[in-house]
């Protein structure tokens, strides 16, 4: 069941202790608009791959909550709320024993399509990221660029509501990176909830109607980059980026 009114993505007082005395998230409050196109922004270490991990299930918080579409993120619902995220890791780790387009047809199925719609999506992804001639082959057998385009057709295969992107641009050239930023785009034009992080600032300044400033786990200033240009009397994003969150 949906809550109507419910926003993408709720996080209230998330926390992530791991062991050793490392605390990743340290009562992190984030809230992202339906439909939003939504940038975390932070150094490394800051916590955004912990919070994304502990969104999509795979990192369980040490306290606070975290609902999509209004549906816990994790208990008894935990594979609702996941059935509705796409999610590219930051880290490629693809199957090396199953093919591309077989490995796009699987993920489908794992996430309840029928095997005709999935091997109908999956073409369709193969198109869309330009990898149709790579259909046959393996993850591992593919170019960088190729492995994280993969990553983002199988994030999307199954049509999700709210789409996390661990930093989609990392180490992609700069024709691949504007055709994966038109893409993103246009989901987001059709009503899809993007969440995204990146270390280009620039960029998320130009795409993204929110942005907020992670820090050592805890959320330090968030809003619109006009907004948060002014608040901060700073002439660009990445000055606002040094004040909040530098070193
Ligand atoms: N599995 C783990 N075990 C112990 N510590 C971890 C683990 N995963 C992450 N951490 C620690 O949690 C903190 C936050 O890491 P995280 O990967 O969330 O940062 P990040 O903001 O994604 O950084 P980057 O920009 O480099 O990707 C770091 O101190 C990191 O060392
Ligand atoms: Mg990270």
């Amino acid at each position: 069941m949906d809550h109507a009114a419910a926003p993408a993505l709720r996080c209230e007082g998330v926390t992530k202790e791991f062991g050793g005395g490392v605390t990743a998230l340290a009562g992190l409050d984030l809230e992202v608009p339906r439909g939003a196109f939504f940038g975390l922004l932070g150094p490394n270490g800051a916590g955004k791959t912990t919070l994304i991990r502990s969104i999509v299930g795979l990192t369980e918080p040490t306290g606070g909550t975290i609902s999509v579409f209004g549906v816990p993120a994790w208990g008894p619902r935990a594979a609702e709320a996941r059935r509705t995220i796409g999610y590219a890791p930051q880290d490629v780790a693809l199957d090396r024993f199953v093919p591309v387009r077989e490995l796009l047809t699987l993920h489908g199925r794992y996430f309840g399509m029928s095997r005709a719609d999935a091997r109908t999506r999956a073409d369709e992804m193969l198109r869309a990221f330009d990898l149709s001639a790579k259909s046959t082959s393996y993850a591992h057998l593919l170019s960088g660029g190729m492995r994280r385009r993969l990553l983002l057709a199988r994030a999307l295969l199954h049509r999700p509501r709210l789409v996390i992107l661990d930093e989609p641009t990392a180490g992609v050239d700069l024709e691949l990176r504007h055709d994966l930023w038109a893409y993103i785009r246009s989901l987001h034009a059709d009503g899809t909830s993007i969440l995204l992080t990146t270390h280009y600032i620039e960029e998320a300044e130009a795409l993204c109607e929110r942005v907020a400033f992670i820090r050592s786990g805890r959320i330090v200033a968030d809003g619109a980059p006009g907004d948060l240009r002014e608040r901060y009397a700073a002439p660009r994003l990445e000055d606002v980026y040094l004040q909040v969150v530098g070193r």
